[in-house]
């Protein structure tokens, strides 16, 4: 055991005491953070005059022989330190002496803390990011290429109006869109430097907190010490953006998984994305799908977890904090995961088209435009309503849809149906004539996707 602290003590501690106790098995992943932070303090306190330029030099270049040799398999992170903190500030004092010893000088674990977590879901914003401007580009092609590609919209899961594969590929984009501008506005929001809170109260050293700031590429420091060292308010904003991904992810896979249902035959996922049955040779199952589907009451978990264990912190730094982390690990391990395999497997899953086409043709899509025809012969909206329902229930009993009823079956009806009907409710019309922004026609499509390549070439 290797600790800060023992000035104080007689006695040691328990071991299991220790172990319950101690984060390095996780915040390992804090290496790299940790050592940019201790840099850019030693940076500041030497610019301060409070440590010599010889061993602000000294501090640098142990701390990045440190680091290289964990890199290189040289040095090795164990539970002997009880986090990354102490383990870097004992074998900094180990490489270099006394000036290791002044690395904390005016500083605390918790704000040293609150920074390298603040750094770390700094990276995995700018990461997150990445992997949605890659699923926006791939959702792009999708519906560059299936502006004409006929299939039915869905309301109560029955068929309701025909749209097309671009229209309805468009909707997640806008999702996916919405995730990419909230992964901004977090930044903005958290993109402050929280070292120099010291323990809770500041320090007495003359810090220079907006250099190091400066130094971390932070907007500027943080303005009160005791929030700085207590805020996981950025952390849980973020896990709610994660969950929100994740929840559109799980529409996505679960509309994934009815497409290539044998009903529905939509879609075949590629082999590299599927996988077998033990016992039924004919199966493909649609496992990734239904993971990234199930994943997502993991990551709400993660979220539920944080604001538990926030909720009745009394002000500032308690250890309770400290579960922050595998929570949130797991959350943006996860949700990167299930992104990234998402789109991979949508970049290269085949549309059955003829299949999505065949399927709009049924199932009375075209009922809508039918009674808007009556409606531009003079109709009343209701009235026609009403004489398309009785047609509709005629064409039920004759197993037929209502394009292929002959006009003299149709005048029966009414006698406003003349032959001009046909054209007016197939499926290319009922698409094409849908014209305002935000409608499947392709024109209005084309629209869309432009404003949107806009969008993402400034992004
Ligand atoms: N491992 C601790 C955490 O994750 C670091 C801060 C420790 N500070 C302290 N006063 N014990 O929160």
């Amino acid at each position: 055991m290797a600790q800060l602290w023992g000035g104080r003590f007689t006695g040691s501690i328990n071991e299991l005491a220790w172990n319950f106790n101690a984060s390095i098995t996780f915040d390992k992943r804090f290496l790299e953070v940790d050592v940019r932070g201790s840099k850019a303090h030693a940076s500041m306190l030497a610019k301060q005059g409070i440590i010599s330029e010889e061993e602000k030099e000294q501090i640098v270049n142990g701390l990045d022989s440190i680091l290289q040799d964990v890199i290189d398999g040289k040095l090795e992170i164990t539970t002997k330190y009880e986090d990354i903190h102490s383990f870097l500030e004992a074998n900094l004092i180990d490489r270099i002496g006394d000036a290791g010893k002044k690395v904390h000088t005016g500083r605390s674990r918790n704000d040293q803390v609150a920074l390298d977590m603040r750094l770390y879901a700094r990276g995995e914003v700018e990461h997150m990011s990445e992997l949605l401007r890659n699923m926006l580009n791939c959702l792009n092609g999708i519906m560059k290429d299936n502006l004409d590609t006929y299939m039915p919209g869905f309301t109560h899961l029955q068929k309701a109006q025909p749209v097309t594969l671009a229209h309805h590929i468009g909707a997640y984009y806008e999702m996916f869109k919405r995730d990419l501008l909230r992964m901004k506005d977090i930044y903005n929001r958290m993109n402050y430097c929280p070292l120099g809170a010291g323990a809770l109260a500041g320090t007495t050293y003359p810090l220079d907190r907006e250099y190091t700031a400066e130094l971390l590429d932070f907007f500027g420091p943080t303005l009160n010490s005791m929030d700085s060292v207590s805020d996981r308010d950025y952390l849980i904003e973020f896990m709610s953006a994660l969950s929100t991904i994740m929840m559109h992810l799980s529409r996505f896979s679960e509309e994934v998984i009815i497409w290539n249902s044998n009903e529905y035959r939509f879609v075949t996922i590629d082999d590299a994305y599927s996988t077998g049955s033990s016992i039924m040779p004919q199966k493909k199952n649609p496992d990734i799908a239904e993971l990234v589907r199930g994943k997502t009451g993991r990551v709400y978990g993660d979220l539920m977890s944080l604001l538990t264990t926030m909720k009745g912190i009394p002000l500032a730094y308690n250890k309770d904090m400290q579960e922050d982390k595998e929570a949130f690990f797991d959350a943006v391990d996860n949700t990167s995961n299930c992104l990234t395999l998402f789109t991979d497997m949508l970049a290269t899953i085949k549309f059955n088209k003829s299949a999505m086409e065949k399927s709009a043709m049924m199932g009375f899509t075209n009922a809508t435009d039918a009674a808007d025809y009556l409606v531009n012969k003079g109709m009343p909206f209701r009235d026609a309503h009403s004489v398309i329902g009785k047609l509709v229930l005629y064409c039920i009993d004759k197993n037929c849809s209502i394009d292929e009823l002959a006009i003299d079956e149709l005048k029966s009806f009414s006698e406003m149906f003349d032959s001009d009907i046909y054209n007016a409710i197939s499926l290319e019309t009922c698409v094409n004539k849908r014209l305002t922004i935000g409608a499947p026609s392709p024109d209005a499509m084309k629209k869309v996707i432009s404003i949107n390549e806009e969008f993402i070439k400034n992004y």
